[in-house]
């Protein structure tokens, strides 16, 4: 058996931060299975004549079944096909990785993992400011503001998210952020704590918003739209210190 599978981190939706590997995969492969956020202008860096085949699972929208996903990468693998999984930012973070990963092992199908930019990477970068601060935010941490039925995980660690000495990125959080945003004022974190949502980063309809996490909470209260979204708060959205945002 010939076939192989390289899983591929597209980055945050801008083909110019793909990767020289993510190139050179997408231009071997014989079929690229991708996610809805790395659609587009990174899938005319596939081989023509390639089988592109979507299998997106967007928060609210019927989408295919992780194990169909699973299942086409193994069937693809053992008619020796080179296959593409490509995800958004990197395939490591928050993309249901270790299911793919788990079928291939069991089906004896060998793959690697080429790194993408993380969205939240991506996003810092956009705005124009340093993840971390020398003095206010030695440590960073990226979490998920939803478990796999859409509802905000009842296991988040409330005390590490209420930390203002962190800089803090939830991932797909819009919609439970004022739920989790209650439960972290608990914990003591000030509801004027500076909040910036960064939606469809890298993208023509990228999107800056500067606020404080409640007032933001209030906003995705009543809207929260379809963009892809992140917010990021503590001390690396603080505004006045010489970091403002690029646009
Ligand atoms: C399934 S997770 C995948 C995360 C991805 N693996 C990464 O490293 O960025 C999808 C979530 O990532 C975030 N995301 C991905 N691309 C984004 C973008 N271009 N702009 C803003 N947020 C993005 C959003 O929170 C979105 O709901």
């Amino acid at each position: 058996m010939t076939g192989f599978v390289s899983f591929v981190g597209s980055g945050p939706g801008d083909p110019e931060l793909l990767t020289l590997k993510a190139v050179d995969r997408l231009q071997r492969a014989d079929a690229v299975l991708f996610d809805d956020l790395s659609a587009g202008p990174i899938l005319e860096h596939a081989r023509a004549g390639a089988d592109l085949i979507g299998v997106g699972k967007r928060a609210g929208r019927a989408s295919p079944r992780q194990d169909h996903v699973s299942r086409l990468l193994v069937d693809y693998a053992k008619i020796d096909q080179r296959v593409v999984r490509l995800k958004s930012g990197d395939s490591g973070m928050f993309g249901r990785l270790e299911e793919e990963l788990t079928a291939l092992r069991e089906a004896g199908i060998p793959y690697e993992i080429i790194p993408g930019i993380p969205s939240a990477v991506a996003a810092a970068a956009a705005i124009g400011i340093p993840l971390t601060r020398r003095n206010t935010a030695r440590r960073v941490q990226f979490a998920t503001g939803h478990d796999v039925t859409g509802k905000l995980p009842g296991d988040v660690n409330l005390v590490a998210l209420a930390d203002p000495m962190a800089s803090t990125a939830i991932f797909m959080g819009k919609r439970t952020f004022p739920e989790l945003l209650e439960k972290l004022l608990a914990h003591g974190l000030p509801a004027d704590t500076p909040a910036i949502l960064a939606e469809d980063v890298s993208r023509p309809e990228q999107k800056i918003t500067r606020a404080t996490v409640s007032v933001l909470a209030e906003k995705l209260a009543q809207e929260v739209g379809s963009s892809a979204g992140l917010i990021l708060y503590g001390p690396l959205a603080e505004e006045g210190d010489g970091f403002e945002p690029n646009q």
